[in-house]
């Protein structure tokens, strides 16, 4: 397992590493947008009801920006698992001021094939890390985290699903007037096809529609990619993850795809393990 390792590995080069200056400025850069706030925020709540004692992995651990929150309880494993040696250097710095931290095991691996055993850590964490792999590395990186994981898995996504008319008070101001629009076309639309019964238009259905909509995510590489909301929800259970709390950290429209783009933070119980 080499720090050289494609972010995707999908056969072709890796253009984007977490190397270097990327990893000195990532918190920097990122520290000022509200969802890093956000997601402390979130993790914080989610970790405070989890019993002190269980152990945590965070893969990708990137710079051990929650770290300090899994410590605050004295918690007596903590495991990062990461691709770039890099991103881990910022995370062991940080932990150099955290007495709490410390004691972190820090492990550069492969999300796609962690080296633990099957269900040795209590809870496996991964933030930022879902929506930059396509196809049958989400499968595989989620697979993975479930097989170590013995209680559960708290895990980051944004996905793509339909408008319904409550969510409009959920959008920020410059998402919800072409939303609206939105939302306001396909009521027309609705209605002109039942006037026009005997028209040659005929109601597309649900299927139809979803089989005419964009596929979970496309095969680009090194891109941010959107995973279809039911798409994440049959692999959740797929895996036998029930999905025991659902934080929003932001919702945005897409209005290209004329679909919701919501990002939260779930909490998945492993079936059959108490929480
Ligand atoms: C956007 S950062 C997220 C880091 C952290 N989870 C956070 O929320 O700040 C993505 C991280 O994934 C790591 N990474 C990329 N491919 C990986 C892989 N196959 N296995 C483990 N880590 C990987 C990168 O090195 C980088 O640190």
């Amino acid at each position: 397992m080499s720090a050289q390792k494609p972010l995707i590995d999908n056969g072709n080069p890796r253009k984007y590493f977490y190397k270097n200056d990327i990893a000195i400025q990532y918190d920097e850069e990122r520290s000022v947008e509200k969802k890093w706030s956000t997601e402390l925020a979130i993790i914080s709540k989610i970790v405070a009801k989890i019993d002190p004692e269980a152990s945590i992995l965070d893969v990708p651990l990137g710079t051990g920006r929650f770290l300090k929150i899994y410590g605050e309880k004295g918690r007596r494993i903590l495991v990062g698992a990461d691709i770039s040696m890099d991103m881990l250097l910022q995370a062991r710095r940080k932990t150099e001021s955290q007495p709490t931290t410390n004691r972190a095991w820090m492990i550069v691996g492969d999300a796609e094939s962690l080296p633990m055993k099957d269900h040795s850590i209590d809870y496996v964490v991964c933030i930022r890390f879902l929506n930059w792999l396509s196809g049958a590395h989400l499968d595989k990186v989620l697979t993975e985290c479930q097989r170590v994981a013995r209680r559960g898995l708290i895990v980051g996504v944004r996905v793509h699903r339909g408008l319904r008319p409550y969510d409009l008070i959920r959008l920020r101001a410059p998402y919800i007037k072409p939303a609206l629009n939105h939302l306001l076309e396909s009521a027309r639309l609705a209605l002109a096809r039942r006037v026009s019964r005997f028209g040659q238009t005929r109601p597309r259905s649900k299927r139809e529609a979803l089989k005419d909509g964009l596929p979970p995510y496309d095969n680009e590489i090194n891109e941010f990619k959107i995973h279809d909301d039911s798409h994440m929800r049959n692999l959740f259970a797929k895996l036998r993850l029930k999905i025991a709390r659902k934080y929003t950290v932001d919702v945005q429209w897409d209005d290209d795809a004329k679909r919701l783009l919501p990002y939260s933070i779930f909490l998945l119980k492993i079936e059959n393990s108490p929480i």
